[in-house]
C-alpha cells in the first residue's frame, strides 16, 4: 500500500496536461497498430492475420474494447483505494477510449463481416445472436459518451449518476456477448467475465470492507 501511495504521489507531481498527453498516447497505440495492419492487408499482405483477416480484426478490436472497458471501470475503486483525486480526473477520458474501441469493433464487423449489406442483418442476428448483446452494450456506451460532458452532468443532476450506473449493465452484456462465442477456446471469455465480475464487486460499496482498510472516502 505504501509503495502504491509513493507511486501515486509521484504521478500527482506530473502536471495534468502531461498526464492527459501520456494517457492519450498510450491509449492510441493499439488503434495505430490495428490501423497499420489494415493498411498492410489492403496493400497486398493478405496473409498477415491468417486466412480470415476480417475476423481477426473484429477479434482484435473486440479485445481492446473489453480491455478499455475494464480499465475505465477500475478507475473508481483505484480512487477509493488511493484517496487521490488525480485518478478521477482521467476517468472520463478512459471511458471515451472504451467507447471508441467498441465503435471501431462494430465498424470492423460492419465492414469486414457484414460488408455493409444491411439487408442481411436479420439472418446475421439469427446466426450470431450475441450481436444483439454487443449492440446493447455499445448503445449504453454511446449514451454515456454523449452525456459525459460537465454540461450534461449539471443538467441531468441526480439522473446523471443513475444513467452512468448503466455501465455495469454494459459490462455484463459485453461478458455474455463474449461467452456466447465460446467454441474451442474458453479461457479468454471466462477470464474476461471473471475480471468483469471482480471489478463490479470491488466497485460495490457493500464489498469494500474486503479490500480497503481505511474508510476515509
Ligand atoms: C462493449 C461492447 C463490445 C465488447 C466489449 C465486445 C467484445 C468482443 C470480444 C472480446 C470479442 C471476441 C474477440 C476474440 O474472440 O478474441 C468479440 C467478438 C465479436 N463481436 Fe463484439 N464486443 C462489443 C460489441 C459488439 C458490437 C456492437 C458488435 C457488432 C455490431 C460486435 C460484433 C462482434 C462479432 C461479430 C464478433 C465475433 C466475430 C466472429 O468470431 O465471427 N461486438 N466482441
Amino acid at each position: 500500500m505504501s509503495i502504491l501511495s509513493a507511486i501515486s504521489n509521484k504521478i500527482t507531481s506530473v502536471p495534468v496536461f502531461w498526464r492527459r498527453f501520456i494517457i492519450t498516447g498510450l491509449s492510441a497505440l493499439p488503434a495505430l497498430y490495428i490501423l497499420q495492419l489494415v493498411v498492410r492487408i489492403q496493400t497486398g499482405e493478405r496473409d498477415l492475420l491468417g486466412p480470415e483477416p476480417g475476423k481477426a480484426l473484429v477479434w482484435l478490436t473486440g479485445t481492446w474494447a473489453f480491455n478499455f472497458l475494464l480499465i475505465a471501470l477500475v478507475v473508481t475503486p483505484l480512487y477509493r483505494l488511493l484517496n487521490q483525486r488525480w485518478v478521477l480526473v482521467h476517468r472520463r477520458m478512459l471511458g471515451l477510449w472504451a467507447f471508441l474501441y467498441t465503435s471501431l469493433h462494430a465498424l470492423a464487423y460492419a465492414t469486414f463481416l457484414l460488408q455493409w449489406q444491411w439487408a442481411d442483418i436479420t439472418s446475421e442476428i439469427v446466426k450470431r445472436p450475441y450481436l444483439l448483446l454487443g449492440t446493447g452494450a455499445w448503445t449504453i456506451l454511446l449514451a454515456l459518451a454523449l452525456t459525459s460532458t460537465r454540461w450534461a452532468q449539471k443538467s441531468l443532476g441526480k439522473r446523471w449518476k443513475a444513467l452512468h450506473k448503466l455501465v455495469y449493465f454494459a459490462a455484463l452484456l459485453a461478458s455474455v456477448h463474449y461467452l456466447l462465442q465460446i467454441r474451442a477456446g474458453w479461457f479468454e471469455p471466462v477470464l474476461y467475465t471473471v475480471l468483469t465480475i471482480l471489478v463490479l464487486l470491488v466497485r460495490n460499496r457493500r464489498f469494500e470492507g474486503f479490500w480497503k482498510k481505511s474508510d476515509k472516502i
